[in-house]
């Protein structure tokens, strides 16, 4: 049966035609990163966050996704860029290795909560102590389009905010309890709601997330 939490089928079929325009705050980034900051992209799709970080002179960036198409997309769009495929048997990085991990829209493709429990579980143990780390995903949206989706995949889940696309997948947006929950074992530094588009060009709200271990 196919893994709700990692619908690789999907993401390799749409790997060549998707873009994505999640928009990350550098300037907050930069703040608490040093460029020689050792940093974890987890769920990099084609690299674009990698590739812009590294624009930014980051040199020791990592960027990890479960889909194998995605990973060819990137190592052939940015061939200077360090992208691997996850690892069929989950995250292998040892302990305390890395500065910061981020997380760029890929909650949202990992649509239980015990899916994305145990995924922060696991960068927690790669982060070193007081490491940063840096989500940006979507909150519950109050527009009727989404609202009528949620209600009418509520039974269906099990949960409010998580929805199948026509397209074929299955995604999940927050609210603000869950991130409050989802994060509690971090420090928060900041936390913003700004507006963003989505893979599908529609307006939305997002948030982000900075915390440290
Ligand atoms: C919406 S895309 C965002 C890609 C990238 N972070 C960006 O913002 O450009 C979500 C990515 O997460 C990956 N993904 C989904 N579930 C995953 C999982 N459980 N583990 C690792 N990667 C996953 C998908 O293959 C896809 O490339």
């Amino acid at each position: 049966m196919a893994d709700i939490n990692n619908q690789i089928n999907y993401w390799n079929k749409v790997a060549w035609e998707k873009k994505f325009t999640h928009p990350i705050n550098l300037p907050l980034l930069q703040t608490h990163l040093p460029l020689s900051s050792k940093i974890l992209d987890y769920g990099c799709g084609y690299g674009r966050v990698c590739q812009k970080l590294a624009d930014e002179g980051y040199t020791n960036i990592v960027g990890i996704d479960s889909s194998a198409e995605m990973i060819q997309r990137g190592n052939k769009l940015y061939p200077g860029l360090s992208l691997e495929v996850l690892p069929s048997s989950g995250i292998d990085y040892p302990d305390n290795s890395f500065d910061a991990v981020l997380l760029i829209a890929v909650l949202t493709c990992i649509p239980t909560n015990a899916g994305q429990q145990s995924l922060l579980t696991d960068l927690k143990r790669i982060l070193r102590p007081k490491g940063i780390i840096y989500i940006s995903d979507y909150v519950l949206q109050d527009d009727e389009r989404n609202q009528q989706r949620y209600q009418h995949n509520a039974e269906e889940f099990g949960m409010y905010g998580v929805f199948r696309l026509p397209e074929g997948t299955i995604l999940r947006h927050h609210s603000i309890e869950w991130i409050y929950t989802l994060t509690a074992d971090f420090e928060t530094l900041d936390l913003a709601y700004p507006e963003v588009l989505t893979m599908n060009a529609h307006r939305a709200k997002a948030f982000q997330y900075l915390g440290s271990k």
